[in-house]
C-alpha cells in the first residue's frame, strides 16, 4: 500500500530547490538549502501575482484569535501531542534564523535532513563531541549530565558570569554550539536553567526540554547496560551504538505511536524498514520549504496551562526550565499529559505564537511558493 501510495508522487531526488528557481547543478546538490515540492512560480507571472497578493500582515491576521474569544481546544489531544511534535520537527526543520538577524537567511536550512536526534547529539560532529562526557570514572559512551536532587538532567550551558561555559567553546572561546534561539527575550533569572544541548530550540519551552532530557537518561541507561555486556567495547563504540539505538526507538515512536495517533486509516502503521529496502522510493530524505511551513502546528499549542494546579499563560514559560527542574521530570510529563491541547485550524493560535505566523507568512514570500 505504501509502495502504490508513494509512487503516485514524484520520487527524490526533488527537481528543484531554494537556491534557484530553475534546474541546475547546484540546485540539485546543495542541501543547505530547502528542496521544493512545487515549482516556484515563473517569471512574469510571479511578478503579477506579487502584486496581487495580499500585504503579509493582512494573512498573518488569519492565524490571530479575535480579542475576547476563548481558544478552541482539540476534542482528541493532550498536550503531549503538540509537545513532541515540536520535538520532532526541531530535528529536522530548521531555517537558517539567527539570533543576529544579519545572519538569518530564510532561504536556507540547517537540517541533516534525516531523523537524527540532533536536539540530543548535535548537528555536526563537533558539537557532538563537545556533549560528550570524557570517560573517566569508567563510565563509557555517556553524554554529559548533572544530577540534581537525585535526578539526570543535561548540563547547564552558562557559568556564574553568564557566559557560555568553557567546556562548550573552542580553543578561542567561540560557542561551538548552536546559541538557544530567541535571546533577546531571555530573562536574566531564568539564564542559569538554560541547558547545554544539541538543538538551538530545545531550551525554548520546558515541555521540548522534557523530551530531550528523557532521550539523555535513555542513551546513558543505554550505555551504562552496553558497558556492562560488552567488557571489550571502548568509549566510542559504546556511544556510537547507544546512539543508533536511542535514534530507532525514537523513530519506533515517531511511527507507532505518534503518526497512528493521528493516523485515520483502518490499519495501524509499523516502523518496519524492510519495506524500504527494496523499493524504488527509496532515497535519501531532503527537507522542502512547503513541508517547513506545513509542519508549523502552532495553534496546537494552549494559550493557559495548568502546572502543579496552578493556572498559567503558556508565555511565562517560554525559555526556562525553572519549573521543570523544579518539578521533576515524571511530574512534568504529568503535567503536560493533563493539559488538552488547542485545536488546529485559522484564529487560533496563542497571541505569544502571532510573531511565529507571521515570520511563516514572510518565508513563503521570500522562497516564492507557489500559491
Ligand atoms: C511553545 C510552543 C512553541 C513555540 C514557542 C514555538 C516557536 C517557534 C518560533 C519562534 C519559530 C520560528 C519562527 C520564524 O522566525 O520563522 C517556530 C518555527 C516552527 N515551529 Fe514552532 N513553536 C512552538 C510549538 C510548535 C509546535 C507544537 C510545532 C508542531 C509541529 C511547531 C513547529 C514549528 C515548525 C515546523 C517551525 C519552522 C521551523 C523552521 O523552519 O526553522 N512549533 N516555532
Amino acid at each position: 500500500m505504501i509502495d502504490r501510495l508513494v509512487d503516485r508522487s514524484r520520487s527524490r531526488p526533488h527537481t528543484w530547490s531554494s537556491r534557484y528557481d530553475y534546474i541546475c547543478w547546484s540546485g540539485l546538490t546543495d542541501r543547505s538549502y530547502n528542496a521544493r515540492l512545487l515549482p516556484a512560480l515563473p517569471y512574469p507571472e510571479q511578478e503579477a501575482l506579487c502584486t496581487r497578493r495580499p500585504p503579509v500582515a493582512a494573512v498573518a491576521a488569519l492565524f490571530a484569535r479575535p480579542p475576547g474569544t476563548p481558544q478552541r481546544m482539540c476534542a482528541k489531544s493532550t498536550a503531549l501531542f503538540p509537545a513532541f511534535a515540536q520535538y520532532l520537527t526541531d530535528g529536522f526543520i530548521r531555517t537558517r534564523i539567527s539570533n543576529n538577524d544579519a545572519e538569518t537567511d530564510r532561504k536556507r536550512t540547517t537540517s541533516n535532513h534525516e531523523i537524527d536526534l540532533s536536539p540530543l547529539y548535535g548537528r555536526t560532529e563537533t558539537q557532538t563531541a563537545v556533549l560528550r562526557a570524557p570517560p573517566t570514572a569508567g563510565k563509557l559512551g555517556r553524554l554529559k549530565s548533572q544530577i540534581i536532587d537525585g535526578e539526570e538532567w543535561p548540563p547547564f550551558l552558562y557559568d556564574a558570569d553568564g557566559k557560555v561555559k568553557a567546556e562548550f567553546c573552542d580553543a578561542a572561546g567561540v560557542p561551538l554550539l548552536d546559541s538557544p534561539l530567541g535571546l533577546s527575550h531571555l530573562a536574566p533569572d531564568a539564564k542559569p536553567s538554560i541547558f547545554a544541548v544539541g538543538g538551538d530550540r530545545v531550551n525554548a519551552a520546558p515541555q521540548v526540554a522534557m523530551m530531550n532530557t528523557l532521550f539523555l537518561r535513555e542513551h546513558n541507561r543505554l550505555a551504562a547496560m552496553l558497558q556492562r555486556r560488552h567488557a571489550d567495547w571502548d568509549d566510542e563504540r559504546v556511544f556510537q551504538i547507544a546512539r543508533n539505538i536511542v535514534i530507532v526507538m525514537f523513530i519506533k515512536i515517531v511511527v507507532e505511536d505518534y503518526i497512528n495517533h493521528i493516523n485515520t486509516s483502518d490499519f495501524e502503521l509499523r516502523a518496519d524498514p524492510a519495506v524500504a529496502w527494496h523499493a524504488n522510493w527509496n532515497r535519501p530524505n531532503w527537507m522542502t520549504v512547503e513541508f517547513s511551513l506545513l509542519y508549523r502546528w502552532h495553534s496546537l499549542v494552549p494559550q493557559q496551562v495548568v502546572w502543579g494546579g496552578l493556572a498559567c499563560d503558556g508565555k511565562t514559560m517560554l525559555l526556562d526550565n525553572r519549573r521543570l527542574l523544579a518539578a521533576g521530570l515524571a511530574d512534568v510529563f504529568v503535567n503536560v499529559a493533563g493539559n488538552g491541547a488547542a485545536a488546529i485550524g485559522l484564529r487560533n493560535s496563542a497571541d505569544f505564537l502571532f510573531g511565529a505566523e507571521q515570520h511563516a507568512v514572510e518565508q513563503a514570500r521570500i522562497n516564492n511558493v507557489a500559491t
